[in-house]
């Protein structure tokens, strides 16, 4: 089994080897993730609404980030490690890396933030200091103030439009990785096709280069928020945590899940 590095994930891609990602926000669950075959496990903000209740990801902190991560790290050996950068941490080039900095000290090795306009500038200033950095468009969750809710994102022309130029952009401003959420699966598809860098897809279609899923999605735990279409149990024919997490392993390498179930047109 492959030790994963940045690099990585461009020669995955160019191997045609899909990019399996779940979120993980402790250390036992990082074992098990680990051991079942999860290339990368993203220390999610998500972490504000399945783990600590709340309705959004924006009360999440860096110090929730960082004990998270640190937590994550002690329990996985062999996957990439991703932080999320928490709901203005990010606001300033300074702010963000000194946020970033304990990410990478807690053991990721990559951070994620949402969005492209000035984000371009706090993407490019973290790579030029050896921050690697995942970039995070479409329906961003850090964005529900302003969209007034959690909705798929670029079904009308000029917003489809933009978002394939801001998929070019953060590639450009120097993202190694690239999350697409709840997007149409066909403008993921488009986006995937024109990406210098992998996409990684949640509610966006089987054409991204990767699929990520909150990990009590995948194991139908009830966490009192609305079920997305794109989420599948796994655990029902898993038969266990171990047995669930290989089955989306499976799922996602061979091109079974997502599903058109799953996804939006
Ligand atoms: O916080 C999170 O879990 C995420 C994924 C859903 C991509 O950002
Ligand atoms: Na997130």
């Amino acid at each position: 089994p492959i030790a994963w590095s940045v690099p990585q994930l461009a020669q995955a891609r160019a191997q045609g080897r899909r990019l399996v990602m779940l979120t993980c926000y402790e250390a036992s669950f990082a074992r098990v993730l680990d051991k079942a075959g999860v290339d990368l496990l993203l220390i999610g903000d998500s972490l504000g609404m399945v783990v600590q209740g709340h309705d959004s990801t924006l009360p999440v902190t860096v110090d929730d980030i960082a004990y998270h991560t640190a937590a994550v790290a002690r329990g996985a050996r062999r996957a990439l490690k991703i932080a999320d950068m928490p709901f203005g941490s990010d606001a300033t080039p300074a702010q963000a890396h000194a946020a970033a900095m304990r990410f990478i000290q807690a053991g990721a090795a990559m951070v994620k933030l949402e969005g492209a306009g000035y984000k371009l500038d706090i993407i490019r200033f973290l790579v030029e200091r050896e921050i690697p950095v995942c970039a995070h468009l479409g329906l961003t969750p850090q964005s529900v103030l302003r969209m007034g809710g959690f909705k798929v994102q670029g079904r009308e022309q000029a917003a489809a439009e933009r978002l394939r130029a801001d998929a070019l952009a953060v590639a450009e401003a120097g993202a190694a990785l690239l999350v697409l959420e709840g997007v149409p699966a066909t403008l993921a598809e488009t986006i995937t096709a024109a990406s210098p860098i992998p996409t990684i897809g949640i509610g966006a279609g089987p054409g991204c280069d990767g699929q990520v899923l909150v990990l009590h999605d995948l194991l139908g735990v009830d966490t009192g928020h609305r079920r997305p279409k794109f989420v599948k149990d796994f655990l029902a024919e898993g038969g266990s945590i171990e047995g669930a997490v290989r089955a989306y392993v499976e799922a996602v390498r061979s091109g079974t899940f997502p599903g058109s179930e799953h996804s939006y047109t």
